[in-house]
C-alpha cells in the first residue's frame, strides 16, 4: 500500500473551467480596509481584521486555481504615517497570520517571502517572517510575497546604490549594464513581472507599488472594498482578464497567456 503522503501531490490545483489563461503573477493592492469599518461604524482595526481574513480566503483560492505567483501590498513605506495604534494592530495581525498559516502553507507547497525594508520592522515580526521564509523554502506550488514596508522608489533607489557600489568596485560595468542586470538589484529579482495587478477599494493609482515591475501588466480596478473582496470577485478580474490584448509594445495581437511575458 502507497503511504498517504506519497498519495497527496502537494502541488495539485483545481482550476476551473472557465481559467483558462490565469495571470501567472497576480499582484494586488489591498485597499478600503477602513473605509469597510466606517461603513459600519467599526475602528478601523476592525477593517484590518476583516482583511486578514480575505488574504486567507485570497491566497487559498489562487493556491488551488494554480495561480503561481501572488504578490500582496500588505504594508507601505508610507503607511508608517498611520497612527502607532493602527501600526501596532496591524503588526499584530500580520505575525498571527504568519502564526496560524505556517502549517498549512507547508503542507500546500506555497513558498512564502517579504519584500520591503525590513529594517523598521519590529523584532518579533522580523523573527516570525524569517522563520516563516526558511520553513516554506522549498515550495514549490506558489509564491507567496507580501510586501511590507515596501516602496517602489525606495527599491529602485536601493538596487541603485548597491549596483553603484559594484561599479565602484569594478564588479560590473554600467556601460552594458542590461534591464536584466538591473533587475538583480530588484528585492524581487526572481519574480516575474506580474501579469495583473488589482487595486480594490475604487481608487485609481498604484501606490509606489512594484514600479518597475508593473511597466506591462494589466491593470484592474474594482470598487468592492478589500475585506468584501471574495471567489467571485476574483473570478470578475480573472475573466476581464482573459479578454486582454497583450502586446507587450510590438504589433499584432496576443491575448493574455500565463507566459509572464518578457517585457517588450
Ligand atoms: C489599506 O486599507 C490596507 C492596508 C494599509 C493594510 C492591509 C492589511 C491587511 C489586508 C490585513 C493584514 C495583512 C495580513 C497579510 C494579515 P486602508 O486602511 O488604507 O483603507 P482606507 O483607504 O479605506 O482607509
Amino acid at each position: 500500500m502507497i503511504p498517504r503522503q506519497e498519495m497527496v501531490n502537494p502541488q495539485a490545483c483545481e482550476a476551473p473551467d472557465w481559467l483558462v489563461r490565469p495571470p501567472a503573477h497576480l499582484a494586488i493592492i489591498m485597499d478600503g480596509n477602513g473605509r469597510w469599518a466606517q461603513k459600519r461604524h467599526l475602528p478601523r482595526v476592525a477593517g484590518h481584521r476583516q482583511g486578514a481574513q480575505a488574504v486567507r480566503r485570497t491566497v487559498t483560492i489562487c493556491r488551488s486555481w494554480g495561480i503561481r505567483y501572488l504578490t500582496l501590498y500588505a504594508f507601505s513605506w508610507e503607511n508608517w504615517k498611520r497612527s502607532r495604534l493602527e501600526v501596532e494592530a496591524l503588526m499584530h495581525l500580520l505575525e498571527d497570520y504568519l502564526d496560524r498559516e505556517e502549517a498549512l502553507m507547508i503542507e500546500k507547497s506555497i513558498r512564502f517571502r517579504a519584500i520591503g525594508d525590513r529594517a523598521r520592522l519590529p523584532r518579533s515580526v522580523l523573527r516570525k517572517l524569517e522563520a516563516v521564509e526558511a520553513s516554506t523554502i522549498s515550495g514549490k506550488a506558489m509564491d507567496l510575497t507580501l510586501a511590507l514596508s515596501y516602496s517602489g522608489r525606495e527599491e529602485i533607489l536601493s538596487a541603485a546604490r548597491r549596483l553603484a557600489a559594484d561599479a565602484v568596485a569594478g564588479r560590473v560595468d554600467p556601460a552594458t549594464l542590461s534591464q536584466e542586470d538591473f533587475c538583480r538589484y530588484l528585492d524581487s529579482f526572481d519574480l516575474p513581472p506580474p501579469d495583473l495587478l488589482v487595486r480594490t477599494s475604487g481608487e485609481y493609482r498604484i501606490s509606489n507599488f512594484l514600479l518597475w515591475q508593473i511597466a506591462y501588466t494589466e491593470l484592474y480596478f474594482t470598487g468592492i472594498f478589500w475585506p468584501d473582496f471574495g471567489e467571485e470577485d476574483l473570478k470578475q478580474a480573472l475573466l476581464d482578464y482573459q479578454e486582454r490584448q497583450r502586446r507587450f509594445g510590438a504589433e499584432g495581437v496576443t491575448t493574455a497567456d500565463a507566459s509572464g511575458g518578457t517585457e517588450r
